[in-house]
């Protein structure tokens, strides 16, 4: 049983063909997704698109690439969406110093807003961060001991990883730990212990080997976890155990529906 903590099921990628993706995914042993939300209308879908299936859930919140459309207001309608019970984080949220489509003090300003609305409302948080380690790990440790969640895609080095451990983080690895010139996140993958790992495609981006190039979906999971396993030099079924272990212990709202998805 996988569960898949990172998809954007709601891109355009999969307007044709999003039944079967889903579809495709449970043949595969994915037996949960999380539907990732990048801005305010993505938030409102997720949690609708969530009712529609058993096996989906829906994070809320504003991606560091839309901060300048946020308005205060904003939160108002995070925090009501952060309230269905199958919204099970705030995020995708955080700061891209990579792309920079946002000002990088306004970036700051909605990541921090949206950090104190998840301790408010004690939900666990889904942090986006490319080529912002440094201000990424000094802003979380303000919220040091008052935030739990999950940097996702994880980039950073071996020692920031352990740096975000140590505030209690989980870290999250895509289909990159599958490509040849992975090595310094293949290192940081090594220095996270198996307890505090979790799985992610990040679809319809970052598509594992032996598709590289092509769209990704959550099915493709298979193929990161694997990879995962040997990294970690433990059994492929070992690992899926821990991490649906795992996810279920920092998405905790999540645990109301267990027994029925591990019915499946
Ligand atoms: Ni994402």
């Amino acid at each position: 049983m996988i569960f898949e903590s990172h998809a954007h099921l709601l891109s355009n990628k999969f307007e044709n063909d999003r039944d079967e993706v889903i579809k495709r995914a449970l043949e595969n042993g994915v037996y949960a997704v999380l539907n990732v939300s990048d801005d305010l209308k993505t938030s409102i879908e997720a949690v609708k698109f969530s009712k529609q299936y058993n096996n989906i859930f829906s994070s809320a919140g504003i991606h560091p690439h839309n901060g300048m459309d946020f308005k205060d207001d904003d939160l108002i309608v995070i925090k009501q969406l952060a309230l269905d019970p199958k919204t099970l984080a705030i995020g995708e949220i955080g700061l891209d110093y990579y792309y920079d489509f946002c000002d990088r003090n306004v970036q700051k300003e909605v990541f921090v807003k949206q950090l104190e609305l998840a301790k408010s409302l004690d939900m666990p948080v889904i942090i986006h961060d490319r080529e912002a380690h440094k201000d990424t790990i000094d802003t979380l440790n303000l919220f040091k001991g008052n935030l739990e969640g999950v940097i996702h895609c994880y980039s950073g080095s071996a020692e920031s990883a352990k740096i975000l451990l140590d505030m209690g983080y989980y870290i999250s690895f895509t289909g990159v730990i599958t490509f040849k010139n992975a090595n310094k996140t293949i290192e940081a993958l090594k220095a996270v212990p198996i307890d505090r790992l979790l799985l992610e495609t990040d679809s319809p981006y970052l598509t594992p080997e032996p598709y590289r190039g092509k769209r990704n979906e959550p099915k493709n999971l298979v193929y990161i976890a694997k990879m995962m396993a040997q990294v970690k030099q433990v059994s492929y079924e070992f690992l899926l155990e821990k991490v649906w272990d795992n996810t279920f212990e920092l998405f905790k709202k999540a645990k109301l529906y267990r027994k029925v998805l591990e019915e499946k």
